[in-house]
């Protein structure tokens, strides 16, 4: 994985940033990471525990061929990595494949009801087993989402326990309770590891190993990354260089942050990443508990689709914005244009273009445009969206967003913001709306 960031340094300083301003900061990485250390998270951690892998292992083997179906219940970071690493890792129409080699995934990250009772229509309960994730283990969404399907279960005389596996904390909890007393089989998601952060976590690698994912794969990408974030050399520190040129440019008045992946494969990875930004850098307070108001917005856009659609406003609409291309080297596939019209003038520069160079070409004249505009943006290039390229993703912006809650002086592994929604839910369901 490569960062290239030769379209910054492009733009006038104004806008853009100087090579040496990146490098001066590099006398924080220390203090940063003794500071991100004292904040006993596990994020960067846990991957080195073997056992978690190997019980995945375990009983993805024991259920292997019992069920058609599997339905994730979680919501946010019990959701968002699961549904980006199967966009990423399988077949982009995976669920309507007709000759399939594992069961079907499905993630119910909403309560709309609508959506519960749809999924219903093309399930065989008899076939289909419930992953109900939660960190907590108390979120509403999902505990209501349990109820509902344990229901449907047990109305039908199949047994919970071979239709219901939870993830969750393990010792705190509704759900870890309910695991304990009625013998479900739960996994854990270690207690310092929050659920924006859990993605790595028996939260999205149980789900990916029942759907073919080589998971081992994907942990030594994120160790791989890791190591970099350890780093105190600011050019091989990755994470550490994106958070300073999103501090930086923040400070030039650029707090929207644009992902644009151009492969088809990552376009729920930037679904994951507005939730980990959102969540982890706006706060109201400063460690000191000074209000600050401090936060990235982070805004999703697909190569190229969103040329066609967001382009125009990204090049001449206000110059608040930070663009990071994700692109990737090889794909799975070479799809040719064929030449149908050899004497049409109109339409020679498609001769013997490839759908392959096409997609590329759009995507570095798409950011030659808006570095021409003074538009800051760069390029984290990736040589496949594999596992390990993938495990490295993940590891990146989880460092690059803890390195960045030093840089605002903020903690970015709380969420108080969520939980007034969350007081008034339960106190409008008690009381009634006012
Ligand atoms: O990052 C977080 O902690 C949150 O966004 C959670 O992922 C989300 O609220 C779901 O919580 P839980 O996994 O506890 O059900």
């Amino acid at each position: 994985m490569k960062l290239n960031i030769d379209n910054l340094l492009a733009v006038n300083n104004k806008h853009g940033l100087r090579q040496k301003d990146i490098n001066a900061q590099g006398s924080n990485i220390e203090k940063f990471l003794n500071q991100i250390d004292d904040r006993n998270q596990g994020f960067y951690s846990f991957i080195d525990e073997k056992e978690f892998i190997e019980k995945i292992e375990a009983y993805s083997r024991e259920i292997k061929n019992k069920f058609k179906d599997i339905i994730v219940l979680g919501i946010g970071g019990s959701a968002l990595g699961t549904i980006s690493l199967k966009q990423s890792l399988t077949h982009l129409f995976e669920n309507e494949l007709i000759n399939r080699k594992h069961p079907k995934l499905h993630v119910l990250d909403n309560i709309s009801p609508d959506l519960i009772k749809a999924i219903e229509d093309i399930i065989d309960f008899k076939k289909t087993l419930f992953i109900v994730v939660s960190k907590s283990g108390n979120t509403p969404e999902i505990l209501a989402q349990y109820f509902y399907f344990l229901n449907k279960i047990k109305k039908r005389k199949l047994n919970p326990q071979k239709h219901f596996v939870f993830i969750t904390d393990p010792k705190k909890g509704h759900l870890r309770k309910i695991a304990n007393s009625e013998n479900i089989k739960a996994f854990v998601v270690p207690e310092n590891v929050g659920g924006r952060f859990s993605v790595l976590s028996a939260v999205g690698l149980l789900p990916a190993k029942l759907i073919g994912v080589d998971i081992k794969k994907l942990i030594n990408g994120a160790k791989i990354m890791r190591d970099r974030f350890r780093s105190l050399d600011v050019l091989k520190n990755l994470s550490f260089q994106i958070a300073t040129i999103q501090y930086l440019l923040s400070k030039k008045g650029k707090t929207i942050q644009v992902m644009m992946p151009y492969s088809q494969h990552l376009i729920r990875f930037s679904d994951w990443y507005r939730q980990l930004l959102s969540e982890s850098i706006g706060k109201a307070k400063n460690n000191k508990g000074e209000n600050v108001n401090i936060g990235l917005t982070p805004v999703n856009a697909i190569g190229v689709t969103d040329q066609h659609s967001q382009l125009q406003l990204y090049n001449e609409g206000p110059n608040d914005k930070f663009f990071m291309f994700i692109s990737v080297n090889k794909f799975r596939t070479n799809v040719k244009i064929p030449n149908l019209y050899p004497n049409n003038k109109d339409v020679a520069f498609l001769k013997g273009v490839s759908f392959n160079k096409l997609f590329q070409t759009e995507m570095k004249a798409t950011a030659k445009s808006l570095s021409r505009n003074n538009r800051p943006n760069i390029f984290i290039e990736i040589e496949e969206v594999d596992e390990v390229s993938l495990g490295q993703l993940f590891m990146l912006f989880e460092c690059s967003v803890a390195f960045l809650g030093e840089f605002y002086n903020i903690n970015a592994f709380d969420q108080p913001g969520v939980e007034l929604s969350k007081l008034l839910t339960k106190e409008y369901l008690i009381n009634g709306y006012k």
